[in-house]
């Protein structure tokens, strides 16, 4: 691909040629699987970095110089998202770093919204693990491309076509093997490509992987590569690939990006074999930026010359130097500037953008410019929420991103009433963040239930208040573990039939929801009010349209 674009060029044209070399999208996987090697050894073919290890260092310093995020430190897990920006050949990368612990999918799922497909990392040892399924589950709702990546090959690992049959057993997705590996384990050598029929080998390099790696190539059957292949490694790979015309799905572009087939690479992110092969591919079969619904069932172009974009994140406290709240931004369509103004439909108001930053992991950068694609962080005095769009074309709002069911409930109290106004500040800016969900009673105004989908969420709370608001909250456990979301007409909460041990609120925007014990309570709750629909997640239609309320 050659793409080059100059800031004298009509606007139109050159948003076509930067919509076009734009690729976003998400790593998912299960933890250990390699998702930091690999995200730093695609950094480091970017040329973003120069020497691999320096990514993990730099973390583990920020966590002894800064006391940002005291529990992320504390229990050494990454709670938030970085945006990663680098260019490879004439393509312009963004990669969204998805949280990997498991009380934040609702977060994954914001962040997958501002992706246009996903990486799906898998160790060749353990396959698809829980957590890679439910985050597999959180893209299909997305309706995202799904990429995979089978990590580790240099270790004894299962055999590629069990993987293969595991993706379609437990994820139901066929697969299609865009290369394949020639031996696993420390005879793990190289990777035959299939669009090409390329043989890469790869050569081992004394740093473990730190820097770019010599690769040799040659098209497969030729003399050359003969020479460059062991007979055992001819044998092994001649015998592979007539398997390999019967297993696995024919390349179907579009068959990927319905998110029917997944392609298939193989490699070792820590010793970068097969790192280089699976870049190139990817990036040319990975879409680009393309058009987003809104709420009004229209449909806004990557290539359509108004800016607009939404706020997928809302993070307090990215640096203690600027104690601040940074918007997420991701660009939807037209040319985003530095100070222009857009206006945000949701409160009827035009502000001016200034400082935006790009991201280079937690390091900020001004920008001047951005396009469809991009993520930005805008400094946020307060007012954004995630879902919201900010736009300079007509007032449009794209689909909002919708709550998930929490699955523990907490109220919050506190023993100082004079602090309660705080409580609350607290309690909705960390809402706003997406870090918890509350609710009131129904019969209450006082919104001091709380949600979450792990305990963790709680003591983020809690200590956020203790730091931020000087609030000592204590929580007292609810019994409910999961929430419907009451959708039909005329609901009233007098007739409405809600069964023993649930209890009726209220969320954030007001919407009825019914707080349960157990599933059991769902199915007499539906059958008792057949006029109501109960939805896991709140009536906020999804990207992709898939959770329609
Ligand atoms: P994560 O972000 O998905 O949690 O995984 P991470 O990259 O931190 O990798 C988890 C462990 O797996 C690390 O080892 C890492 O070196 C190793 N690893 C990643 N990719 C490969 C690979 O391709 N082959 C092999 N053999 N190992 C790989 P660790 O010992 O836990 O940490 P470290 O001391 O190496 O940092």
């Amino acid at each position: 691909m050659t793409i080059s674009t100059s800031a004298d060029m009509p606007l139109p044209k050159r948003l076509k040629l930067e919509v076009a070399r734009r690729r976003t999208f998400a790593i998912i996987s299960h933890p250990d699987a390699g998702k930091t090697t690999l995200t730093e050894k695609l950094l480091l073919y970017g040329g973003a970095i120069h020497l691999a290890g320096a990514v993990k260092a730099r973390r583990a310093a920020r966590h002894a110089t800064s006391d940002w995020m005291e529990l992320e430190r504390a229990r050494g897990i990454s709670v938030t998202t970085s945006v990663m920006q680098f260019s490879y050949d004439d393509y312009c990368v963004n990669i969204l770093d998805t949280p990997g612990h498991q009380d934040f999918s609702e977060d994954t799922y914001r962040t997958l919204a501002a992706a246009d497909s996903a990486v799906m990392l898998i160790d060749a040892a353990k396959g698809v693990e829980p957590q890679t399924e439910k985050l597999f589950r959180v893209c299909r709702l997305r309706d995202l491309p799904i990429f995979t990546f089978v990590n580790k090959m240099d270790r004894q690992g299962r055999e590629p076509l069990d993987l293969m049959d595991e993706l379609e057993t437990h994820l139901g997705m066929r697969s299609c093997p865009m290369n394949w590996p020639i031996f696993d384990g420390y005879r793990f050598v190289g990777v035959y490509e299939r669009s090409t029929e390329l043989v890469h080998l790869f050569e081992a390099d004394e740093a473990h992987g730190a820097s770019e790696i010599e690769e040799r190539t040659a098209k497969y059957g030729t003399p050359e590569c003969d020479a460059l292949l062991t007979p055992a490694a001819r044998a092994r790979l001649a015998e592979d690939l007539e398997l390999l015309d019967v297993a696995g799905d024919p390349f179907d572009l579009q068959r990927v990006r319905n998110g029917e087939l997944t392609p298939l690479f193989f490699g070792s992110a820590l010793t970068n074999f097969g790192v280089r092969p699976f870049l190139d591919e990817f990036l040319k079969a990975a879409p680009a930026p393309s058009a987003y619904p809104t709420e009004e069932g229209a449909t806004v172009e990557a290539t359509d010359t108004a800016f607009s974009g939404f706020v997928f994140k809302i993070q307090a406290n990215m640096d203690q130097a600027h104690r601040d709240r940074i918007a997420f931004l991701r660009v939807c369509s037209g040319r985003f500037t530095k100070g222009m103004d857009a206006r945000v439909p949701r409160l009827d108001k035009t502000i001016r953008l200034k400082n935006p930053s790009a991201f280079m992991a937690r390091e900020r950068s001004t920008i001047e410019e951005a396009f469809p694609g991009d993520i930005i962080g805008l400094y946020d005095p307060g007012l954004f929420r995630i879902g919201d769009t900010l736009t300079t074309g007509a007032d449009v709002r794209f689909k909002g991103i919708p709550h998930f069911s929490p699955e523990l409930f907490r109220r919050v109290m506190i023993a100082d009433p004079l602090r309660r106004k705080q409580m609350y500040k607290g309690i909705e800016q960390l809402a706003e963040e997406g870090a918890i969900q509350m609710f009131s009673d129904w019969d209450s105004e006082s919104p001091d239930i709380v949600g979450a989908v792990g305990t963790l969420q709680f003591d983020v709370l809690q200590s956020r208040l203790q730091i931020e608001y000087r609030v000592n909250a204590r929580l007292e456990t609810l019994p409910y573990q999961l929430c419907r979301w009451i959708v039909g007409p005329g609901f009233d909460p007098k007739k409405f039939q809600r069964g023993q041990g649930s209890s009726l609120a209220r969320d954030r925007d007001g919407h009825p929801v019914l707080l349960l014990q157990n599933e059991w309570g769902i199915r007499w709750a539906t059958e008792k009010n057949p006029d109501f629909k109960l939805l896991p997640v709140s009536p906020t239609v999804d990207h992709a349209g898939s959770l329609k309320g």
